[in-house]
């Protein structure tokens, strides 16, 4: 396992979409393991492969419940809507607040290639849909209607 370099906002691979994962190989597996070494070593809850420089689907999500490995997902349903604060490791010290779904329904892969799909609510949900927004390009500053920095 290794930490790799967080691409930084600027960066134009951030801005590409990303392409399927169609084959969950030994290097997609060890490309998830870095991805979530180095979402920790960031102190981040999650990361998504274009923050690292791989334009694949594959999204890291830790918000407390323990690891979350995703490929390939996507948002099958959605209801309700919050508003809250977000920041991203590739925006560092910079946060803005994002309405976001209330509750999603996720589809993706996991290691072993099985199709699963699970609900998630409230800050877990907020973290799913920003993590896929990135394998769309889109980073949460496009969305948030104004950015601030926390005060000391
Ligand atoms: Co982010």
């Amino acid at each position: 396992m290794a930490i790799r370099e967080l691409r930084i906002i600027g960066d134009e691979i951030l801005s590409k979409k990303t392409r399927t994962v169609e084959q969950i190989d030994e290097r997609i597996c060890s490309i998830l393991d870095d991805m979530a070494e180095t979402m920790y070593a960031s102190e981040g809850v999650g990361l998504a492969g274009p923050q690292i420089g791989i334009l694949r689907k594959l999204v890291v999500i830790d918000v407390g419940q323990g690891l979350v490995e995703l490929i390939n997902p996507e948002i099958i349903e959605q209801s309700g809507e919050q508003i809250g604060s977000e920041g991203c490791l590739s925006v560092p010290g910079k946060y803005g607040d994002v309405k976001r779904p209330q509750k999603i329904k996720v589809r993706a892969q996991n290691r072993k290639g099985e199709w699963m799909e699970f609900t998630a609510e409230d800050f877990f949900a907020r973290a799913c849909c920003h993590e896929i927004d990135h394998l769309n390009g889109i980073l949460f500053v496009s969305l948030a209607s104004e950015l601030y920095e926390p005060e000391e």
